[in-house]
């Protein structure tokens, strides 16, 4: 990293803990581009280290393969970025939501294991800000409500939704403790490039495999709200550039879509037939949430950005991942006027 530019009284260093990942990848990408020096802990439990290191050559770009729990991590901070005004983006979690339904010790270890590892690191650093990626599935599935807001009650399903709930709370106790501002996102699902999970990264990664049926986990009437992973970091760059603080619901605040229609539209692109195969259930494996919505007024009233439709996301996803496997598609209309 370009020691110059980031002394104790110079600009920020960036943080970016999983930043080999989907979402911290584009988050890195961008924030280079803004020409901020980073620092990427990522142990490669899903993040591509050796691929996010051929991307960079910048003098900005440092990427560290280990656990941000290791004593390893711990002495790498607390021996060379001590004096630094340190800007964290957490993004560790545990991504494989359909392991971890019957093995609770992935989502304890990983996405708990990270939070309270990052918080036991940065005790004696100096901490400009914690940027947190949470997720709507701290919420549950949606019952009596017809949108889930940042004050509505937390009932999760999963062990991954229940171990990013105690992830926010431990991280808000911190940052009454030692002082630090706190931002929490609770994002949508989000889908684009370079994904690494998710509906669209099954169904692709099925379907290269088998192309003559997809099969989809649970009965296809599962219904999120979906936000482009370009779309989704102009947020957090807004919230860092703006200050934003405290807890953020983060998606397209629309009835968002249903697990079939995304394969219909899949089905619509793809260059070769393929049949669909649902499943009986309404949740695909425990811990699916069937129903997601998510109230955005305050992210409306705080940022500037726009973050357009759950099948806009979608659709935009669609192009990105059969353009990266050089998949050629016909679009059922013309992209641009999908809002
Ligand atoms: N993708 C989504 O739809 C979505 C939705 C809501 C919330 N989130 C949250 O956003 C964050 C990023 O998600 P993503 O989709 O990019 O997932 P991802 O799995 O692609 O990225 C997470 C990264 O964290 C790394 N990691 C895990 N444990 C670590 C540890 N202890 N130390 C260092 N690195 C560690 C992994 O190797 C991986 O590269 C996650 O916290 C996730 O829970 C994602």
């Amino acid at each position: 990293v370009n020691t110059t530019s980031t002394d104790a009284s110079g600009s920020f260093l960036h943080l970016v803990i999983g930043g080999a990942g989907f979402i911290g990848s584009v988050l890195t990408d961008k924030l280079l581009i803004q020409g901020v020096p980073i620092v990427v802990i990522d142990n490669n439990l899903m993040g591509r280290c050796d691929i996010e290191e051929q991307r960079h050559s910048s003098s900005n770009y440092k990427i560290w393969n280990m656990d941000i729990s290791s004593q390893q991590a711990r002495d790498l901070f607390h021996k060379n970025y001590k004096n630094y005004e340190i800007v964290i983006w957490h993004l560790a979690a545990n991504s494989d939501i359909q392991s971890s339904a019957t093995r609770p010790e992935l989502d304890y270890d990983v996405t708990l294991g990270s939070t309270i590892g990052l918080v036991s690191l940065i005790d004696g650093l100096r901490i400009s800000a914690i940027f947190f990626a949470s997720t709507s599935a701290v919420y549950g599935d949606l019952i009596s409500h017809k949108y889930s807001h940042e004050l509505s009650p937390c009932t999760p399903i999963s062990y991954y939704g229940a171990m990013k709930l105690a992830s926010e709370n431990i991280l808000s106790i911190a940052s009454e403790r030692m002082g630090f501002p706190l931002t929490i996102f609770r994002f949508a699902n989000i889908v684009g490039m370079p994904s690494t999970h998710g509906v669209l990264h099954d169904f692709i990664e099925k379907l290269i495999y088998s192309p003559e049926v997809l099969e989809v986990l649970g009965d296809g009437s599962q219904s999120k709200t979906y936000l482009h992973v370009g779309i989704l970091v102009d947020f957090m760059i807004e919230a860092f550039n703006n200050q934003k603080t405290g807890l953020y619901n983060i998606g397209p605040g629309d009835d968002g879509m249903r697990v079939s229609q995304i394969a219909e539209l899949l089905q619509i692109h793809f260059p070769t037939k393929f049949r669909i195969e649902y499943g009986f259930t309404p949740h695909g494996w425990p811990g699916d949430v069937v129903t997601s919505r998510m109230n955005v007024d305050r992210m409306k009233k705080d940022f500037l950005n726009n973050s357009k439709s759950s099948s806009y996301a979608v659709h935009r996803a669609i192009h990105d991942m059969l353009d990266h496997i050089s998949i050629s598609y016909t679009c059922p209309q013309l992209f641009s006027q999908v809002v």
